[in-house]
């Protein structure tokens, strides 16, 4: 029998992303908890986030970064074969987000799945999903990163608060195209971290109940802050230079990288153990703070819409988040 199959390759025939209009600037914040611009802005780079208004969900926020990323792709939803949703925040527990977005935008009967918990990695975890699919049966694959995270999170605790905001972005996978190719995905997991940074009740463990709720302490965050900061340097820079190395490449050959959106000083780390000028790392979370599994393609999108790659570019993603879990993408343009 012949095991070879043609592999194919996964191209991005769309970028897309949405965020919400509300803005929360951190004189807004320190109107609420003890805290100030100053601080926020020294630790973080974070000026101010996007939060959702009442009528807004999950659902509604990838919906719109879908709907702009069809957009951009020239498709309609029935051209879908596939949805994977990469989400912390989803719009229900059962049934998943990605089964209310496919009948939302008004796809087929295609199959979709969420991919959650896995934190701020979740969309570049998902594009390695993705491009496996892909190599083994041609489809053309709706990947959306999506967080409300305002609505889950204890708006008491100055210290995980005022990290995050809502938004939404996402791209579409497919075997061909001439756009941006997908060369290559290092992902990697440590769950022996998992208790550094969790969001530990509603599961079986924790169930939401009257003595948790009663309790106040059902939407607490709970990060040791410093351990996620030298983590996310160390497994981000890491898995970037592994990408590059799969694909043959130094990072000599990289235009830009568009990094997991958390902290402006994990980004410049990332930058500087890798070698990179500021210049060539993407920034933007002075303007919309940590959006979870959202960052990275919101960034994508919005580096391509401002016309900052260029054909012939190789632009790399990476992403870091509680698990730990961690990915590093390698894409062509
Ligand atoms: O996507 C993954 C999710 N999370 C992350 O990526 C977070 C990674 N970690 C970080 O970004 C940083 O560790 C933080 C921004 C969270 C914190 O910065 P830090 O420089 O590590 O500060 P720290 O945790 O060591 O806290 C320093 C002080 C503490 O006070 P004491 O104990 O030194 O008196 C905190 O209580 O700052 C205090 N603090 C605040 N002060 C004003 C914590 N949050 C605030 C706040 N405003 N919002």
């Amino acid at each position: 029998m012949n095991v070879f199959r043609l592999r194919l390759m996964a191209h991005f025939l769309g970028f897309g992303g949405y965020v919400p209009e509300q803005i929360m600037t951190n004189a807004d914040w320190a109107q609420l908890v003890d805290t100030s611009d100053e601080w926020i802005t020294q630790r973080t780079g974070i000026k101010q986030r996007r939060f959702a208004a009442p009528d807004e969900s999950t659902l509604t926020l990838a919906a719109n970064a879908s709907r702009v990323t069809l957009s951009d792709a020239g498709l309609d939803a029935r051209d879908i074969d596939e949805i994977i949703v990469a989400t912390d925040t989803p719009e229900l527990y059962t049934p998943d987000t990605s089964a209310l977005l496919q009948e939302e935008l008004g796809c087929r009967n295609i199959p979709t799945y969420d991919l959650g918990g896995s934190g701020c990695a979740g969309f570049v975890q998902a594009l390695d999903v993705a491009r496996a699919r892909i190599a083994f049966e041609p489809r053309k694959i709706l990947i959306v990163g999506v967080e409300l995270i305002s609505r889950m999170m204890d708006w008491k605790d100055r210290a995980t608060a005022v990290l995050f905001g809502d938004g939404a972005g996402a791209v579409v996978l497919g075997p061909e195209g001439s756009r941006a190719r997908l060369l290559d995905v290092v992902s990697g997991t440590e769950g022996r971290y998992a208790d550094i940074l969790t969001l530990a009740s509603g599961g079986t463990r924790n169930p939401f109940n009257e003595l948790t709720l009663a309790s106040g302490d059902y939407n607490r965050i709970v990060m040791d802050g410093r351990r996620v900061f030298i983590e996310a340097v160390r497994r981000m820079s890491e898995a970037s230079a592994q990408v590059l190395d799969k694909i043959g490449k130094k990072v000599a050959d990289v235009a830009m990288v568009i990094p997991h959106q958390a902290n402006l000083r994990i980004i410049e780390a990332v930058g500087k153990k890798l070698g990179l000028s500021d210049d060539q790392m993407y920034v933007n979370v002075h303007e919309y703070g940590n959006t979870g599994s959202a960052t990275v393609p919101f960034a994508l999108h919005e580096a391509v819409q401002k016309g900052l790659i260029a054909k012939g570019d190789l632009v790399l993603l990476t992403a870091f988040g509680a698990g730990f879990h961690w990915s590093a993408a390698a894409v062509q343009f």
